[in-house]
């Protein structure tokens, strides 16, 4: 068995780089990780009305996510039963059935197999049609708008996995009357990185922000102001340095970076509903901002400029960027027009600041690949022993510019890929 312990000591910061490039890491991260953890399916605005259906994926499974004609959310493994023919070839839609596009198999919204050509005559009414089903996926849940589902039937519920970002993750999806939405379709692109490099820039690091956005940053101020005032404070220097900003490992492996004194300008579209805001979360939510986080293992949030991404495995050396534009709900259209303009211009495939982060992770694993190289650990030892409890904030906190949150993502990350059982793992924290 794969000595995965031995690899890598997140508490003192040392991790070996085969992590990022050894193919049977990988194939055990599939079977560890993915086929355990709750992965992000979808938004509940992408499927209001029965029959819509949009076609993700747990790591490198293909899923279908349908709502059925009574509304409930069925998720199911999206692979003909005949011979493994991906089943809906759409990525969303709205549909009564799903008949593959090989030999014609036809399942219904709840996953049954409804229709088989030729049941009378080729198979002469002997196929088992009730044994033959898409399989579902053990727990399908959601929190907030946001869908999950996991495989294993071990895991913890939902709302147990998330823990206390499930606080957090409140500001953004619940700070106004009709939670959030999203606007727009996906945005897919194939970046050459492992997938966990932009886990962990998203659950933690301030640090590359103004070395590899230097020059995004010096256009950011172009920014309208119904943009500043509808999004979240920017990730400027000023704003890292504040000693009053940090980052929050909430166990799990999640983590988010935050800054408690969000601006909100007169005018500006939070300013004025900065009383709802209140009403909803409290005063210290309410003023709370962030930049990104990561709901382990590879769903991020960046609040401010207003995504929501998968990072998708697709090898050890190759990830699949799945992305969206988030916004309120009951935002007025001009605010939510800023918020998508905001995206696609920072951290869309074309963006500016997206631009930097895949160029990092593309060659920090091409570099990390060679048979010298690759013997090499990483360190992760910015800001290690600066950790705090706070009665104001759940989990650990560390000061804004560390990898505290890495380290703890990392933990949870060997943590899973040495046990077999839920019930060995603590929250990881
Ligand atoms: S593979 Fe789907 S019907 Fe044959
Ligand atoms: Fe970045």
């Amino acid at each position: 068995m794969l000595d995965v312990k031995g690899l890598l000591d997140p508490a003192t910061g040392r991790i070996s780089r085969r992590i990022f490039i050894d193919n049977d890491i990988y194939e055990e991260e599939l079977e560890k990780i993915f086929a355990r953890c709750w992965g992000f399916l979808a938004h509940d605005s992408q499927i209001p009305n029965p029959g819509d259906f949009v076609s993700p994926y747990i790591g490198e499974d293909p899923i279908l996510v349908v709502r059925d004609s009574r509304g409930k959310i069925n998720a199911f493994l999206n692979t003909c039963r005949h011979r493994g023919m991906r089943v809906c070839r759409a990525d969303q839609g709205n549909a009564a059935a799903f008949t593959c596009t090989y030999h014609g198999w036809t399942y219904g919204d709840d996953g049954k197999l409804v229709g088989v050509p030729g049941y009378k005559e080729y198979y002469y009414e002997e196929l088992d049609m009730e044994k033959w089903g898409l399989v579902p996926l053990a727990q399908v849940d959601s929190y907030k708008g946001l869908i999950f589902g996991t495989f294993d039937p071990a895991a913890p519920g939902l709302r147990d996995y998330l823990g206390d970002m499930a606080w957090y993750l409140d500001i953004f999806l619940d700070r106004r009357e009709g939670g959030a939405e999203l606007i727009g379709g996906v945005h897919k692109w194939l970046v050459p990185g492992n997938w966990k490099f932009a886990a962990e820039n998203f659950v933690g690091d301030s640090y590359h922000f103004p070395i590899t956005h230097a020059s995004a940053m010096k256009v950011q101020p172009r920014r309208s102001s119904i943009n500043r005032g509808s999004s979240q404070r920017d990730d400027t220097v000023a704003s890292r340095n504040d000693p009053r900003n940090f980052v929050a490992s909430t166990g799990h492996g999640h983590g988010m970076m935050l800054n408690p004194d969000r601006v909100d300008e007169p005018g500006s579209y939070l300013y004025e509903h900065l009383s709802e805001m209140e009403q909803r979360l409290g005063p210290t939510r309410a003023r709370l901002g962030s930049s990104a986080g990561t709901i382990f293992p590879n769903f991020s949030t960046l609040w401010g400029t207003s995504t929501i991404r998968v990072w998708h495995p697709r090898g050890p050396d190759k990830m699949e960027i799945w992305s969206w534009c988030i916004v309120d709900k009951n935002a007025p259209p001009e605010v939510k027009d800023a918020n998508r303009v905001s995206y696609l211009q920072s951290f869309s495939p074309a963006g500016i600041t997206e631009e930097g982060d895949m160029e990092n992770w593309g060659q920090a694993t091409a570099a990390s690949r060679g048979r010298t190289a690759k013997r090499l650990d990483y360190n992760y030892q910015l800001s290690i022993g600066h950790e705090r409890y706070s009665e104001e904030f759940p989990g650990l906190l560390g000061p804004r510019v560390s990898e505290h949150n890495q380290r703890h993502f990392y933990t949870r990350w060997s943590d899973l890929m040495a046990s077999r059982s839920w019930d060995e793992i603590g929250n990881s924290l």
